[in-house]
């Protein structure tokens, strides 16, 4: 079978695609189930229908594009990503997943290839943890990561619930009915960018993942006392913020003396209330973002920061309250598809690695109810979750060539 992969035509699509944002270009912003997002999941539904896919959409809103096997009650074979920006985004992260993934179901059907297990195509909703607080959410739902009765818990911060955000955007199914059952998958491959440095650096041009690192998240609410910045003096102030300050660097403490590289917490998010240059901070939430390789390790880390809480806490007389929105384990990939990317990768000439994804994704999720694996291409600079992401069209063109490959020795 002589694949070819229609490079021109995969660019102009994920150019296309980036201008659904509420972002000025390069940047690109796609909060899941703002009209933004529902513009561009039309325009992938109607790129997946010219493809000659058959498309459902579950009750979360993840989207499933079919290419029926010769044999339709064969556990299907999955491939796909996101299509969510977080703000100030870059044009890659997720789309070269969905949009390569399309390629190549296109590819294998211009080839002549007949599957003989389904091929679906995955359009997870909200990867991206911006607007609900918690990354994966259609994932976590489809794995029963997440009990429907947790999500419906979830918040945006308007204080909108899912419930009410996905009825009014047309999703009326009960979210009861999103968890595929075991055994739906045979396997599930996800392409994506490296979003690191290391296959540029290493100048390889695919990476196959054999580990995706585990993330935590959580909220942290610091109450201390406002006041007048000129009338308060410093002994008796309870500064909310300077609390933040001291439990941001306890994380960053922590993180760096963990005893490994793999360590890495991240606070992306400080609202400081009420926000004013004259005002004491009474209050500040902070965003944490926490992950490691090794569990222990990165349980170890959350200890420390709980600790360095309470004695911030004593210390400087404010309250702190936190709120694990998540800890999740690591995810390994399966041998048989790890085996099948590295195989289809030989087959080209195209030199690989194994390696771990520090990112997540939500193949960490699928990966609960099926075997998993992942392809990395370069991104420059190991640049993502910024304007100036970007991967060139051979590196995707060639990630794109090994995935339908691989798709096709697993459906076959
Ligand atoms: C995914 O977007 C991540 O934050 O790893
Ligand atoms: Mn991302
Ligand atoms: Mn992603």
């Amino acid at each position: 079978m002589k694949l070819l992969i229609d490079e021109q035509k995969l660019t102009a699509e994920i150019e296309d695609l980036a201008n659904f944002s509420d972002a000025d270009p390069p940047a690109v912003t796609r909060i899941v189930f703002t009209p933004t997002d529902l513009q561009a999941r039309d325009w992938i539904r109607a790129r997946c229908e010219e493809a000659g896919l058959r498309i459902r959409q579950d009750a979360i809103g993840n989207t499933f594009a079919r290419w029926n096997g010769e044999e339709p009650d064969a556990l299907a074979v999955g491939t796909g990503s996101h299509i969510d920006a977080i703000p100030n985004a870059g044009k890659y992260d997720g789309v070269v997943g969905v949009l390569g993934g399309l390629e190549a179901i296109r590819a294998l059907r211009r080839a002549g290839f007949r599957p003989r297990h389904s091929i679906e195509l995955l359009i997870f909703t909200s990867e991206e943890p911006t607007r609900f607080g918690i990354g994966c959410l259609g994932s976590r739902l489809l794995a029963g990561a997440l009990s429907p009765d947790d999500a419906r818990k979830l918040t945006d911060k308007d204080g909108a619930s899912i419930e009410d955000v996905r009825r009014q955007v047309g999703l009326d199914g009960s979210l009861e009915q999103v968890k595929l059952p075991e055994g739906y998958y045979k396997a599930f491959v996800e392409l994506h960018i490296e979003q690191g440095p290391l296959l540029e650096r290493e100048q390889v041009p695919l990476g196959v993942v054999e580990c995706i690192a585990a993330p935590a998240s959580l909220r942290i609410t610091i109450e201390g006392a406002g006041g007048h910045a000129g009338g308060v003096l410093m002994p008796d102030r309870r500064d909310a913020l300077c609390a933040a300050a001291e439990l941001i660097l306890a994380l960053e403490h922590a993180a760096k003396t963990s005893g490994a590289i793999d360590t890495v917490a991240t606070v992306g998010i400080c609202d400081v209330f009420p926000g004013a240059v004259n005002s004491i901070p009474a209050r500040v939430r902070l965003s944490v973002d926490l992950r490691d390789t090794d569990l222990s390790r990165r349980d170890s880390v959350l200890k420390a920061l709980e600790s360095a809480s309470r004695a911030t806490a004593a210390k400087r007389e404010v309250a702190i309250h936190s709120e694990l929105l998540n800890a999740d384990a690591p995810a390994e990939s399966g041998p048989e598809i790890v085996a099948a990317l590295s195989q289809a990768c030989l087959q080209h000439g195209f030199a690989h690695k194994i390696m771990t994804s520090r990112a997540y994704h939500d193949s960490l999720f699928i990966s609960r109810i099926a075997p998993v694996a992942m392809l990395f291409i370069p991104c420059r600079n190991g640049y993502s979750h910024r304007p100036d992401e970007y991967s060139t069209p051979e590196d995707i063109e060639r990630g794109t060539l090994v995935l339908a490959e691989t798709l096709a020795t697993l459906a076959s």
